[in-house]
């Protein structure tokens, strides 16, 4: 997720099992060409596999320089290929969702990534463009046929964007139509969400999005149920809450963490009673060691 999985999230993701992750979406076109910062989002660790690194763009040609320099780290476990983001940004350049309007685009890309590397290449989309624009069963084969190791299925359109219900039925039909992994994306909230979309849709995995946002716990505690085990008995809320400042800290520097910090900070203390005030409280800090005190006071004695 842009703007959230980044390596500090990756890290505390971590500490809750040895989940697959993704990278923040990477810009193709400024990884191919050197862009400082986009090369800090790629750069992933040997700690943090199994991990994915996820690009977006349009041209194939620039989709193959930037997987090869992903390659060339030696770090990621394969590459995933954007055609789901519905933000209009991305979308009036031809990239994301638009995607999924141009078939052959799409498998222009994942051609030349799969000729370009030998990391396994996987494709994230949609339902369509709209509830008259399902193309999501043609797409995938499509995909599949040009290369694409295994496909994630956003059951959404374009024109849902985040709201509305993630269709099931059209994870499981996919699964039904392909004879490669397809994982099930959209509204896995809970472990018993995510047993719920495992056998209602036959899928190979699910993937969690805005279910993991101030609960990374949530990977472990669906692996637990998945499993049919107990889920580990969680740290303090505390200790993860400041372990992941330190993360956070030690990636960006002091400054820029306190401010990186104030959307995990809101999400770990959704639906935590004085959450409003604290929030409040926390955006008005720009100290690190005052930040780190006001999160002390607030998350103290509190268990997940
Ligand atoms: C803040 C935010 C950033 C996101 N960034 C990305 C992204 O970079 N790449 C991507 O494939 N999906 C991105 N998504 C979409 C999620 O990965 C996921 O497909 C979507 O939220 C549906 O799953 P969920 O219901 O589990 O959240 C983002 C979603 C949110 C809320």
């Amino acid at each position: 997720m842009a703007g959230v999985t980044d390596a500090p999230f990756r890290a505390v993701a971590r500490m809750f099992g040895n989940e697959l992750l993704f990278s923040e979406m990477v810009l193709a076109d400024s990884l191919a060409r050197n862009h400082k910062r986009t090369e800090k989002m790629a750069r992933v660790s040997t700690a943090d596999s199994p991990v994915a690194v996820q690009l977006v763009g349009r041209k194939p040609e620039v989709f193959a320089a930037a997987a090869e320099k992903v390659e060339e780290s030696g770090i990621a476990d394969f590459i995933d290929v954007n055609m789901g983001c519905p933000v209009p940004k991305i979308v009036k350049t031809g990239a994301g969702a638009a995607l999924s309007d141009d078939e052959e685009a799409a498998e222009r890309i994942v051609k030349a990534l799969v000729a370009a590397v030998s990391l396994p290449i996987t494709v994230k989309f949609r339902l369509g463009r709209d509830s008259a624009h399902k193309n999501f069963i043609d797409f995938g084969k499509r995909m599949r046929d040009a290369g694409a190791s295994a496909l994630t299925l956003h059951a959404r359109t374009r024109e849902m964007m985040y709201s509305g219900r993630a269709d099931l039925d059209a994870v499981r039909l996919l699964k039904e139509s392909l004879d490669i992994p397809v994982i099930a994306n959209g509204d896995v909230r809970t472990p018993e969400d995510a047993a719920r979309v495992l056998k209602e849709t036959g899928a190979d995995g699910v993937m969690i999005g805005r279910g993991a946002l101030g609960r990374p716990w949530i990977f472990s505690d669906c692996t637990a149920r998945l499993k049919g085990t107990v889920a580990e008995k969680h740290p303090p809320l505390l200790t993860i809450v400041l372990e992941h400042l330190r993360l956070l800290e030690a990636y960006y520097g002091r400054q820029k963490a306190v401010f990186v910090a104030r959307k995990h900070l809101a999400w770990y203390s959704s639906g935590i009673e004085g959450g409003a005030a604290f929030r409040s409280r926390i955006n008005g800090i720009s100290d690190s060691e005052k930040a780190k005190e006001a999160v002390r006071r607030f998350f103290e004695g509190k268990f997940v």
